[in-house]
């Protein structure tokens, strides 16, 4: 063990060129997912007034969006949808023309290789704004799956190359499974949003995807924030219902988390840098009380120090360019 004169970690740290050299965490945009929100009409790019940079696009000025997204190198993106009506058991989620299955295609017309997820689940489709369907008031575990199931294979049968479950329904990754493969979708991905908080961090998110739930909360079917173990045996569920990659969300409250899963398991770990993390951000830079820039490559690179292999931000664009910049 070295020890003071010997040992000078500023030998190392003062000179730029060393401290390159010495870097142990690197950002870059192959580690970014996109999260975009298409919505109907025309002509439609509506900035989400809590998220500035991030829109709601109608299908003609997605195609633009995702011609910049691919151009930025930006390897995937994730998409939700504002359908035109929601009722009681989200039907738009799982129509074969719904408006998530519309972006697919034009997604995939306008860029064929950028990478399209989607988020499966019913909270932007139902008018309670709740994951699942209502059953005695409550959210239905069982019957929800059924839906989500649908949802998924629809997805995949407008061309969407991975699926992204997030109601937080037990089973619902084997539920997609089984009806990816019944359906002939046998090599298309999950992305399970395994440990999923109940968390105030989705503020944002609601307004831009309208599906704040009209009575109640989502706590009993998200997980609650000091638990840590018991995100551990989500993920090891989902992986044993057939999880392709995992996902902690949200990012920066629980980088223990996301370290933790990194460390236990050999599936990749992806973390969703939320709504409200950017939001905060965004809102603070806009005050000038820090620099926006380096505040948000700090987090993701911390996102990615903590062991996530995929980290899902509103600011993989700008990123982007300010990586390619040398920032
Ligand atoms: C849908 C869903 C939510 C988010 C992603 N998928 C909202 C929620 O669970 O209330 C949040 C994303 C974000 O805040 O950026 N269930």
């Amino acid at each position: 063990m070295g020890e003071f004169p010997n040992t000078r970690l500023r030998r190392l740290r003062e000179p730029a060129a060393l401290r390159k050299l010495t870097q142990e965490t690197r950002l870059s945009v192959s580690d970014f997912i996109y999260p975009m929100f298409v919505t109907h009409g025309r002509n439609v790019r509506r900035e989400v007034e809590s998220m500035p940079g991030i829109h709601q696009h109608s299908l003609d000025t997605l195609m633009p969006e995702v011609g910049e997204v691919a151009e930025a190198g930006i390897p995937g993106v994730l998409l939700f949808g504002l359908p035109a009506r929601k009722d009681a058991v989200g039907s738009e989620a799982y129509e074969a023309n719904g408006i998530v299955q519309e972006g697919v295609r034009v997604i995939k017309e306008a860029a064929p290789d950028l990478m399209v997820a989607t988020d499966v689940c019913l909270c932007e489709y139902t008018d309670h704004g709740h994951c699942g369907v209502i059953n005695d008031g409550r959210v239905d575990n069982d019957r929800t799956l059924e839906l989500l199931a649908k949802t998924a294979v629809s997805h995949a049968q407008a061309g969407a190359d991975m699926v992204a479950p997030s109601a937080m329904m037990d089973g619902q990754v084997r539920a997609l499974r089984s009806a990816l493969d019944e359906s002939d979708f046998v090599d298309t991905p999950i992305m399970a949003y395994s440990a999923k908080y109940a968390s105030s961090f989705y503020g944002p998110f609601r307004s831009a995807a309208d599906s704040t739930p009209a009575f109640g909360d989502r706590r009993g079917y998200q997980m609650d924030p000091p638990n840590a173990t018991q995100a551990l045996l989500e993920i090891e569920l989902d992986i044993a219902e057939g999880a392709d990659i995992v996902m902690v969300k949200p990012a920066l409250a629980y980088l223990d988390v996301v370290s933790e899963a990194r460390r236990r398991f050999s599936t990749p770990v992806a973390a969703y840098n939320v709504s409200g993390e950017y939001a905060m951000v965004k809102a603070a830079a806009g005050n000038e009380w820090l620099d926006g820039t380096q505040a948000a490559l700090e987090i993701l690179t911390a996102i990615k120090r903590a062991g996530a292999d995929i980290i899902i931000t509103y600011h993989a664009k700008e990123a982007a360019a300010w990586l390619s910049n040398g920032v």
